[in-house]
């Protein structure tokens, strides 16, 4: 990114707080005008008071000395405060839309980026941008000011001694320059290390029992420990340029009071200046010294932030792949079928997930999809609610394109539960009433006892107001499936998808949920997709997928009789069983 958009697109984050800037501005100004102010008083101090005995100024200067120190203080503060708010609120707001970007990205996305990197921008970039802008970039504008008032003074006092001091500067100035370019190279790469450790301990931790089923500790110890080392080393490097930093100008600082005091001690001596002069220079030089210095440590600041605003800019600059067409409807409520035609998918260029799939649901059929493992079977009724795109063909809802209507209104029409349980660390209420948080208690206790969830929940600690953990790591994997059961159910969706939403269940709890679910279907268009196939006997028709195509099609009865691979399937399934297969409607 450009140094000229890069301050543009920072300028725009800061405009809507100007007012408190322009505040901020002005109470630094006032700052900076009284420490000059400060450093001339000296003179008067020194000559009238002490080489001239004016007793009536001794009564004076005092109080004018606690005056100055009162109103700085005050500026001081408006200066702070107003600054300091005006960067939280920067802040707070680039949070803010960061948060809601990622979320409008689609699934695709987030198999490209990891959490580690997502929270660190959210986190530590915009704090670096935020310590930028208030701390680096004012702070900047504050030391400039303070230096070129008190240059004024030190001019004013003597000027020919003051040439000796600017020659000094521009020496003073050159390393820092220099520093700053190695600093914002240093500072990406230290992020992306950031990003590997926060990511590296989020994985852990959310992992614990694997890392712990499989002995891992001393493995994940130790990658984390290399990435740790990483971080060090290049933070080592920022170290050692930081710490020279400040010697070196230490150095030159000292270099200039020895020349001033050579040179000024000699004009004093000669009469050719006087001691407050004098003194009130070498005060104003002194007080110079410390905006200088902050002045390279600023620069560091700055580079790092404006580094970290090129990774959240850029951030902010991904378009969500998948987006409301302009002029996108709003689906109306489903009614007549589900219609493929000739859809081919695939998650990366090379080979397709799913080919030339056609297929149509009518309202209220209950398909069932079986297959072998990795056929495509979560990929296709991940199409329904466009959590991908289609790579070629369409997918119709009732004759409308899933492309050109909004995504809300379509995913308003889709109840699913996930292959994968997904849920939140939150009470059990939550969890169930999620997508819908008011719905009412006799509600979420109805579709519990759909789930067959009632009963456990009452068992829990706190009943429906129990937190379950991250993930629902307090309950057990069936338990978890029937609160995304639940979750489902309350949702009241025409089209329902079922994705092995009874895999982690007993026979007998399955049988029992797969009654109420049966119940559920009746009004419903349903798609499920299972490995044991005594659950979908009884559906309408069953679709066999292998490979990304549909191999086979039909009833249990006509596959049983004519198809392979359902056959094979089903014997594989049922050879070694006397019992009956279970059926899924009543
Ligand atoms: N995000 C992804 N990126 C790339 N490939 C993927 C992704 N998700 C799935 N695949 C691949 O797509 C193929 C189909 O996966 P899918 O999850 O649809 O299978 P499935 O039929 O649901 O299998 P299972 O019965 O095991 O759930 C698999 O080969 C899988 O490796
Ligand atoms: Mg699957």
């Amino acid at each position: 990114m450009e140094n000229k958009e890069l301050l543009k697109r920072i300028y725009l984050l800061v405009k809507p707080h100007r007012r408190r800037l322009v505040i901020a501005v002005v109470g630094m100004v006032m700052v900076a005008g009284l420490t000059a102010g400060q450093a001339y008083m000296v003179k008067p101090l020194m000559d009238r008071i002490f080489f001239d005995q004016e007793q009536a100024l001794l009564n004076i200067l005092p109080w004018a000395i606690v005056l100055i120190f009162l109103v700085k203080g005050l500026f001081y503060y408006l200066y702070r405060y107003m600054l300091e708010s005006a960067g939280q609120r920067v802040i707070r707001e680039l949070r803010k839309s960061i948060f809601q970007h990622i979320h409008t990205q689609p699934t695709s996305f987030f198999h490209k980026t990891t959490t580690g990197e997502l929270i660190s921008r959210i986190i530590s970039d915009v704090t670096l941008i935020h310590v930028a802008i208030s701390r680096a970039l004012i702070g900047l504008l504050k030391d400039l000011v303070q230096i070129i008032a008190l240059l004024g003074v030190v001019f004013y006092l003597d000027w020919q001694m003051a040439l000796i001091v600017f020659i000094l500067l521009p020496v003073a100035f050159t390393p820092i320059v220099n520093f700053a370019k190695k600093f914002r190279k240093y500072s990406v790469s230290n992020q992306q290390t950031v990003a590997l450790i926060s990511n590296n301990v989020h994985e852990t931790i959310a992992g614990q029992r694997v890392v712990k089923a499989f002995g891992m500790e001393r493995y994940e110890a130790k990658r984390f420990s290399d990435l740790s080392d990483r971080l060090y080393h290049i933070i080592a490097r920022d170290i050692r340029l930081n710490s020279l930093q400040h010697p070196l100008m230490e150095f030159l600082g000292g270099l200039a009071i020895a020349a001033i005091i050579w040179y000024g001690g000699h004009q004093v001596l000669s009469g050719q200046s006087t001691p407050g002069t004098f003194f009130a220079f070498l005060a104003a030089l002194m007080m110079v010294y410390e905006p200088v210095k902050n002045i390279g440590g600023m620069n560091i600041t700055i580079q790092q932030g404006l580094a970290a605003a090129i990774r959240v800019f850029n951030l902010l600059d991904t378009k969500p792949e998948i987006k409301d067409q302009p002029g996108a409807i709003i689906l109306p409520p489903f009614r007549k079928a589900i219609k493929f035609r000739d859809v081919s998918f695939s998650y990366n260029q090379a080979n397709p997930t799913l080919r030339n799939i056609n297929l149509t649901v009518v309202a209220g059929e209950v398909l069932a999809i079986v297959g072998p493992s990795g056929g495509g079977k979560t990929t296709l009724v991940n199409l329904i609610p466009r959590f991908f795109e289609v790579s070629a063909g369409k997918i119709l809802l009732d004759d409308h394109d899933i492309s050109e209507v909004t995504q809300t209104s379509l995913r308003d029409q889709i109840a699913i539960v996930e292959q994968q349980t997904i849920l939140f660390n939150d009470t059990v209420k939550n969890n169930i009433a999620y997508g819908d948080l008011d719905r009412s208690e006799d509600e979420i206790v109805t579709v519990a006892k759909a789930a067959h969830a009632y009963d456990f929940i009452q068992e829990l600690p706190e009943g429906f107001d129990t937190e379950i953990g991250e993930g629902g790591a307090r309950l057990s994997g069936g338990q978890r499936q029937r609160i995304s059961i639940a979750r489902a159910l309350l949702k009241n969706a025409p089209i329902l998808i079922l994705d092995e939403a009874t895999s982690s269940l007993d026979t007998e709890s399955e049988q029992e949920v797969q009654k109420a679910l049966a119940n559920l279907m009746k009004n419903r268009t349903t798609l499920v997709i299972a490995h044991r196939l005594s659950t979908i006997q009884n559906a309408d028709r069953i679709l066999v997928i292998q490979e990304g195509r549909i191999v086979e099609e039909g009833t249990h009865a006509n596959l049983l009789a004519d198809g392979n691979v359902y056959r094979e399937l089903y014997n594989m399934q049922f050879k070694n069983s006397n019992s009956e297969p279970s059926n899924l409607t009543p």
